[in-house]
């Protein structure tokens, strides 16, 4: 079971790779640095497991490979963008990034902007370029969901409210809100995104989907602040120890380990609930999700 899921994700992350490689602009286009900055970030490094949501939840939609892969990418790419402008020296200030020199250490901080900002135009260009859904509506519908993960009232704003919260002791609500703004809004639509490029879940189960979406989401950002807390820098290829450093409220620092490993193991079983209607064609899910709880990096 384990070696199944191992090829599968191999598999899967071979395909994405291969994607981003041949719609990243290539380094010697002109404006070269960043353009290779942009390959620098998104190559060759991370788990990719919003690609491994997608491709999962894709399967229990029965959708077309093709336009799972897409959605993947420009998830990808959203994110990849995200740790790009995390690092720098205004947000969090990380010189390391799975295991390399962040963005504006290995370029100047100029690129380190310009190359999210490319790197969130190219996801939606992505979006815009293919047919994606069985009905323009259905794509329009995935694109302006994607947007939204994306924006003041999903990634980049919980980015703000982390920021705005340095040095402060949050309530668990707050909290929480803050987590499933910066992270969890991202993983939903790599989840929700992946499933409606298929045609086969109907509304009641598009919300189950989305229940379980929302439930990993969290449970992911509770297991990078116990991993922060936990692993070393070189397991992590990001620096250890960094929430704590720069005085960041998190699971963590308002729990404590233990129950924050506790409280990730309750939002597995509430992901595992939200898809207890759902038979084998959601196995590749639940095997995504006991990765993302179990990883140690
Ligand atoms: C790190 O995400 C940033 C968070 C949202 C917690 P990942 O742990 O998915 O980073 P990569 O993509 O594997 O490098
Ligand atoms: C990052 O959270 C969330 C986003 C990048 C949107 P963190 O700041 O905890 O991520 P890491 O730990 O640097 O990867
Ligand atoms: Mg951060
Ligand atoms: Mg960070
Ligand atoms: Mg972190």
């Amino acid at each position: 079971m384990i070696a199944d899921f191992q090829n599968w994700s191999k598999g899967c992350q071979t395909r994405i790779e291969t994607f981003l490689d041949t719609r990243l602009p290539v380094a010697e286009c002109a404006p070269e640095r960043l353009h290779h900055a942009m390959r620098y970030v998104v190559l060759g490094g991370g788990k990719r497991v919003r690609p491994l949501l997608s491709f999962a939840a894709g399967e229990l939609g029965m959708a077309d490979e093709a336009r799972v892969t897409t959605v993947a990418a420009a998830v990808e790419l959203i994110h990849a963008y995200s740790l790009v402008h995390d690092d720098l020296p205004c947000m969090d200030d990380d010189i390391l990034r799975r295991g390399k020199p962040t963005c504006h250490i290995a370029y100047d901080e100029a690129t380190a902007l310009l190359t999210g900002d490319s790197l969130q135009s190219l996801a939606f260009q992505l979006l815009a370029e293919q047919c994606l859904a069985d009905s323009a509506q259905i794509q329009l519908e995935m694109i302006k969901q994607l947007a939204l993960a994306s924006g003041s009232r999903g990634m980049a704003g919980g980015q703000a409210v982390d920021l705005a919260s340095v040095g402060k002791t949050l309530s668990l609500p707050a909290l929480e809100f803050m987590h499933i703004h910066k992270t969890g809004a991202l993983i939903r639509a790599a989840v929700m995104l992946g499933a409606r490029c298929g045609n086969r879940l109907r509304d009641a189960q598009l919300n189950s989907l989305d229940h379980y979406a929302k439930c990993v989401g969290l449970a992911f950002q509770v297991v990078d602040d116990v991993l922060d807390a936990e692993a070393t820098t070189a397991t992590l290829g990001k620096t250890a120890g960094k929430d704590a450093d720069n005085d960041k409220p998190t699971y963590v620092s308002i729990l404590g380990v233990s129950q924050a490993r506790e409280l990730a193991d309750t939002l597995r079983r509430d992901a595992f609930q939200a898809l207890e209607n759902f038979g084998e064609e959601a196995t590749r899910l639940r095997q995504v999700t006991d990765f993302i709880i179990q990883r140690e990096f």
